[in-house]
């Protein structure tokens, strides 16, 4: 399989951790005769430093030329002063309405192993495994009108949150079509108590259930999604719900993992997909090498299983990333309790692409036996 990559590092602990997910990338072609061709561009900050945008249009053009495109983070603080389109975040923000990619899968998946890391008691944490699937072209973020008014010297900021019954509706087959392949269940997050765009989407979330007979939907609103996912996050299996609630929910699931650094994503439903951990350039930490590359490895499986279809090697990244855990290695932001032994981001990268060796050639060796 030949794949054409773009990696965009981005910011903060966005190379470092994307280094990672490029390593074990690398270890899947070299072990499965792949030849991933990996370009890199600007984006973010580094973008604004070097070109004055945070998405340059070569990155652009490269990446709508791409077969996928990998992505660390965006953001850093040097940046907070500037107006909306001009941040780092905007570079992210156009690149995925650009690539198309209204779906983003974020699986929260509690490790045994880490249980101990989350701060909820590991009886209610261990085992959860869910699928938050966002809508992310839609909502408060690309909403119209939008911006700052000033009359008489006082400002007013308006956001628009909008969304057609199209936009709902092919998010809402992402989501089933996922649930048919797991636990079969959809719980669908709105707020159709106050919202006339929530009423719209759980209507139209309604019709779109009749065509997946096979998976159950109920609806919550999110205020009531928070305290049931941190109370009892075993009775999710899919949540599917639209931009900012999504945004919200996925950094809250991933303490049920026990750290943001656990979760990737993939953004699908476009020309390309959109490949990236769920947290960002975390500046608290960056440049010290210890960065949790869990979630970034994670979304190179995720690149491999949604835009090469290669499954057997989707799996094999994830069963890799079971097994480094398993062993007890841990960066320090999982290392609560566990009694692990404490690894820097690149140490982590190595043992995971080592896994990644060892564990195809045991599958290798079985197969030919
Ligand atoms: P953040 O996700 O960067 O960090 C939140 C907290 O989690 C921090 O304490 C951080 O140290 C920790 N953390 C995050 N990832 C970690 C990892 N891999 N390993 C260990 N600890 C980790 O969120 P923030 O601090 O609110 O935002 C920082 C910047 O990142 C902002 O500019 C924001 O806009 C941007 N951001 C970018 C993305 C993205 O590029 N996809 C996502 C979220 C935030
Ligand atoms: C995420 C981030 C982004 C978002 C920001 C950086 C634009 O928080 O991917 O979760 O809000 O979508
Ligand atoms: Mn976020």
């Amino acid at each position: 399989m030949d794949l054409k990559l773009i990696v965009l590092e981005g910011d903060g602990i966005g190379p470092e951790v994307t280094r990672e997910a490029v390593r074990v990338l690398r270890t899947v072609a070299n072990v499965y005769g792949h030849r991933f061709d990996i370009t890199e561009h600007l984006i973010g900050g580094a973008a604004i430093k070097q070109c004055d945008s945070p998405l340059p249009t070569n990155t652009l053009d490269a990446c709508l030329a791409a077969d996928a495109v990998f992505l660390g983070a965006v953001g850093a603080p040097e940046f907070d002063g500037l107006p909306a389109h001009k941040r780092p975040e905007a570079g992210l923000l156009l690149l995925r309405q650009a690539l198309g990619d209204y779906a983003n899968l974020r699986p929260a998946i509690s490790y045994d192993v880490i249980s101990a890391a989350s701060p909820l008691r590991p009886e209610i944490a261990a085992g959860a495994d869910i699928l938050i699937v966002r809508e992310l072209l839609g909502g408060l973020y690309f909403g119209e009108p939008r911006g700052v008014v000033t009359d008489n010297g006082q400002a007013t900021a308006s956001n628009t949150m909008r969304y057609s019954v199209a936009e709902i509706e092919r998010v809402a087959r992402v989501a089933f079509a996922a649930a048919a392949r797991r636990r079969k269940k959809v719980t669908s997050v709105d707020k159709a108590n106050v919202l006339e765009t929530s009423q719209l989407w759980r209507q139209t979330v309604t019709r779109v259930a009749k065509e997946f007979p096979e998976v159950t939907l109920d609806h919550l609103y999110v205020d009531a999604c928070a305290m049931h996912l941190i109370t009892t996050p075993k009775r999710f299996d899919v949540i599917l719900t639209e931009n900012l609630f999504g945004d919200i929910l996925s950094d809250e699931a991933a303490v049920i993992t026990g750290s943001l650094g656990m979760l990737g994503s993939a953004s699908i439903g476009g020309n390309v997909g959109l490949f990236e951990p769920v947290h960002g350039s975390a500046p608290d930490i960056a440049g010290k090498g210890i960065a949790n590359p869990f979630g970034a490895i994670a979304s190179a499986a995720l690149l491999l299983r949604y835009a090469g279809g290669l499954e057997q090697e989707a799996e094999v990244v994830e069963e890799a990333i079971r097994s480094v855990l398993k062993a007890g290695f841990r960066t320090p932001d999982i290392n609560y309790g566990a009694g692990g032994s404490l690894a820097g981001t690149s140490e982590i990268g190595k043992l995971v692409a080592d896994a990644v060796t060892e564990i195809a050639d045991r599958r290798h060796a079985y197969h030919a036996v």
